[in-house]
């Protein structure tokens, strides 16, 4: 009877915010619906996403370009973090962008990892992004990530093993800390990273963006406070 009710709540979700794509322009986010399942509608996230997730700077895209603006904005609204780590660097198009944050916010140059040797964009030396090309769960990446968050920092789990990575990592991290996982619902979700939020008492950040309409940038981020 529970599930039964449960699918029905969600289709009525998937079709009031249907409803109100229609009428909805990019200035009109209070319309934005939270799906509190975090189940994406998947027609109506490839209509609305296939766009935004192609290349930047002619670098090959792993996200959308919304999540450029979700970034920008969590940075703005939290000056106390000093650094960004990435892991998983794959074609660098993300680390490009983590790079100019950091930059022209005047934070420590992008740390990031990948085990594969990319075609390295010709901006990661002008940004003076430090790209490892190590395993992060190694004993020297591990090293590296505690030297560099001597500060707090937005850490980016994209790498090979999101849940490993997020649970892991997110206890190296200072207060302050933010900590983003990519293909949120799809490589990693609620109940395989509970544990962590529940002991480090991890807050949501910025959630109306992860999975709904218009953002649907695929990416959680949670706050250390504590
Ligand atoms: C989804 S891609 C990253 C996409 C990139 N962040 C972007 O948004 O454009 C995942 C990358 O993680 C790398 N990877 C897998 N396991 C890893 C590990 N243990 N340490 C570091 N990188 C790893 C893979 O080689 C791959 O390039």
């Amino acid at each position: 009877m529970r599930r039964i009710l449960l699918k029905i709540l969600e289709k009525a979700i998937l079709l009031i915010s249907k409803d109100l794509e229609v009428s909805e322009n990019s200035e009109t986010c209070f319309m934005k619906i939270l799906n509190p399942m975090d189940r994406i509608d998947y027609q109506h996230f490839e209509k609305h996403t296939k766009r935004w997730h192609t290349k930047f700077l002619g670098i090959k895209q792993g996200h959308t370009y919304w999540v450029y603006k979700v970034i920008d904005d969590i940075l703005g609204e939290n000056r106390h973090i000093k650094g960004i780590i990435e892991i998983g660097t794959g074609f660098g198009a993300l680390s490009v962008f983590l790079g100019l944050e950091c930059y022209e916010r005047n934070l420590k140059p992008l740390l990031t990892f990948d085990t594969e040797k990319i075609n390295i964009p010709r901006l990661f030396s002008l940004l003076n992004i430090e790209f490892i090309i190590q395993d992060c769960f190694s004993e020297e990446s591990v090293k590296k990530i505690r030297e560099y968050s001597n500060v707090p920092v937005l850490f980016i789990c994209d790498g090979g093993n999101k849940i490993k990575e997020f649970n892991q990592f997110a206890y190296l991290l200072p207060k302050g800390s933010i900590i983003a996982a990519h293909d949120w619902t799809h490589e990693i979700y609620y109940e395989a990273i509970k544990d962590t939020i529940k002991k480090l008492e991890l807050e949501q950040v910025k959630k109306e963006t992860w999975c709904a309409f218009p953002d649907y940038i695929l990416m959680s981020f949670w706050k250390k406070t504590k």
